[in-house]
């Protein structure tokens, strides 16, 4: 399904702060304005810009991304996707790999050689999302202890 609307990317700033938390709301159901508002402070300065696609001049998706050393000035090889996500009226349309593809290329400016994501095994949007990108599983393993 293509969309019909022309979609612009630009840089994610502090003041998409109320579109991320809406987005964010209406995917996973909750509120979380501290936490937004702690991450995309924080996005400003993690190596590589955080992007939003607009259509009408609405937020309609975003993409949160990070490479990692950048705060010593200097880019390493790794890079990381911290969160994505496309409002349900636009999924399936291409948007999420458009702002993918612009951030790979953003990686690739800054020296990143591979791209780290972590993905919930459950879920199954992201993960057929990723592979779709090209993503295969690494070799880092994740531990975890319950305390
Ligand atoms: C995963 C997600 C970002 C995909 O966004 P999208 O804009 O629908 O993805 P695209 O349309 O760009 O899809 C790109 C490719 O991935 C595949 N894909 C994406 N979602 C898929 C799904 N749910 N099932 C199967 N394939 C999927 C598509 O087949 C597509 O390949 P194609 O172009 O060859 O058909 C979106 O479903 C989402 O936001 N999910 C919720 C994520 C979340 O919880 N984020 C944290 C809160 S912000």
């Amino acid at each position: 399904m293509g969309l019909m609307e022309p979609v612009k990317l630009r840089i994610l700033t502090i003041k998409d702060l109320d579109a991320v938390v809406d987005i964010d709301y209406s995917l996973l159901g909750k509120k979380r304005r501290g936490y937004w508002e702690t991450r995309l402070e924080r996005a400003e300065t993690s190596g590589v810009p955080s992007l939003a696609a607009e259509v009408n001049g609405k937020v309609i998706g975003f993409i949160l991304g990070s490479a990692s050393g950048w705060e010593f000035g200097i880019p390493e090889s790794v890079g990381w996707i911290d969160t994505i996500g496309v409002v349900k009226e636009y999924q399936k349309k291409g948007i999420a790999r458009l702002l993918f593809k612009e951030l790979h290329s953003m990686f690739k400016k800054v020296g990143v050689e591979t791209v780290y994501v972590f993905v919930n095994w459950k879920d199954w949007d992201l993960l057929q999302f990723f592979d779709k990108m090209g993503f295969k599983r690494g070799d880092m393993i994740n531990f975890q202890l319950n305390i």
